[in-house]
């Protein structure tokens, strides 16, 4: 059996401007609606769950100028995901619902308690992405001049996770009572200030809530560098990654393993999800025509391309020369994407490293039943834990996926067929 997600990678925003099947996407958008059909048909197909990326910044890097991105409706608007999960935990009934928040910009108190009360609101099935957050913009709306150093981000991040994971213990378990005989509601004995002193972070607690049925919501972590995987490894219970083909796949579950051995963690208490492009059809020869159309598209207009890297680094790549050997490129910002997306697959020039038709994970082509077969022979290959859907999101993908693969998934007894369980971590760690 395999895991299976979806990572809304642009957000809650604007899905597929400009392409084919997004609907009225330009007018309605910012109501929910989209992802909340999505959030629906994932929870009918038993999905783990459902990531939604987001950022705090418009980019201006792209020439020097926030144009392109807002032409485009890219990465721009984005509105704040954590409203909406009550609303998707609304609509579905077992499905995980993992937003993203940043500890860079996020003070741990409001954190644990904004956290806490989704894991309330949704009955035990939120998850929390971590981002260090990754650009000097996002740094400068928070009133920094430049963000912080890449690997100190995670320093403090580990300082930040340690603040609200104690936050979430500062009620022990029974402390909420709610006994109308003697008319006492919490238990004070057992709600306890944390006190905590550290480096980056100060909070004297105790948090203004309990913990929600999950005690302490699963934990998500897609930061690729090695700190980034050194924190994932010591915190997170899954793990999204970018890694290029089969081979990359199992080199990044290796270290992933390693580093958790290396913090006394069984490796099995942490799911590792790689990337995956998908490309279906009803044929495979309708399959690899469409795979064939979409490569010679992206080929033919690199602009996306040269813009998402401009957005990731902070650098502008409009300035450099397609045809000359490769840039040596260091940021400060996204770091193992940036170097993921202009290494391509022993490439030369900044032109071949973009038109790499692979999309930098685990691809497929095929259509829902050769796609579903060769996934279980790459997951067995890889030796676990499961793949993340990072399709354009239109009503489209979302039936192709979840009435198409998953089926085909679940009659190969890859995919479960029915939760057991109704917290998320319990179904994330079953298998
Ligand atoms: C699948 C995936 C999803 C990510 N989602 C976000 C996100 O929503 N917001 C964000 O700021 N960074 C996101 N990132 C970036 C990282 O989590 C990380 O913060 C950043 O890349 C810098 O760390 P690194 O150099 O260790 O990768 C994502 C990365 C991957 C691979």
């Amino acid at each position: 059996m395999l895991h299976l997600g979806w990572f809304v990678g642009r957000g809650y925003s604007v899905h597929a401007w400009n392409q084919p099947w997004s609907g009225s996407i330009g007018s309605d958008w910012a109501s929910g609606e989209l992802l909340t059909d999505l959030a629906r048909a994932m929870d009918r197909a038993c999905f783990d769950y459902l990531m939604i990326e987001d950022g705090s910044f418009v980019t201006d890097a792209y020439r020097g100028s926030s144009e392109w991105h807002l032409r485009n409706a890219a990465t721009v608007p984005k509105l704040d995901p954590m409203p909406l999960i009550p609303l998707l935990g609304h609509a579905t009934s077992r499905l995980g619902l993992v937003p993203t928040i940043t500890t860079g910009f996020y003070p741990p108190y409001l954190a644990a308690r904004l956290a806490v009360t989704l894991d309330h609101l949704t009955g035990g099935r939120v998850g929390l992405n971590l981002v260090t957050a990754h650009n000097d913009r996002t740094a400068q709306n928070f009133g920094l001049d430049r963000h912080y150093e890449h690997d100190l981000r995670y320093e403090m991040a580990d300082e930040w996770i340690e603040v609200v994971n104690r936050l979430w213990e500062s009620w022990e378990p029974g402390a909420v009572v709610a006994d109308p005989e003697s008319g006492a509601f919490a238990d004070n004995r057992k709600v306890h200030p944390i006190e905590f002193e550290g480096r980056y972070y100060r909070s004297r607690g105790p948090l203004n809530a309990p913990a929600g049925p999950q005690g302490r919501p699963v934990i998500c972590q897609a930061g690729g560098s090695p700190a980034g995987i050194a924190f994932a490894a010591k915190h997170a219970d899954t793990i999204v990654a970018r890694a290029r083909g089969i081979d990359g796949a199992k080199a990044y579950r290796s270290e992933v393993i390693a580093r958790m051995i290396e913090c006394g963690r069984d490796p099995k208490r942490c799911k590792v999800m790689f990337c995956t492009g998908i490309v279906l059809g009803e044929t495979m020869q309708e399959a690899h025509d469409k795979k064939e159309r979409l490569d010679r598209a992206m080929a033919e207009n690199l602009e996306p391309r040269l813009a998402q890297l401009s957005f990731l680094s902070g650098i502008d790549f409009s300035r450099f020369d397609l045809d000359a050997p490769l840039p040596d490129i260091q940021t400060n910002a996204s770091r193992s994407l940036t170097t993921l997306y202009t290494s391509g697959t022993g490439a030369r020039t900044l032109r071949e490293a973009l038109s790499d038709p692979a999309s930098g994970g685990v691809d497929f082509v095929g259509t829902p039943d050769s796609v579903a077969a060769d996934m279980g022979e790459a997951i067995a290959e890889i030796g676990g834990d499961g793949l993340m859907i990072t399709e354009g999101l239109t009503r489209r993908t979302i039936g192709e996926i979840t009435d198409g693969l998953a089926p085909a998934l679940q009659r190969r007894r890859l995919m479960r067929s029915r939760y057991n369980h109704a917290l998320f971590r319990d179904n994330l760690l079953e298998f």
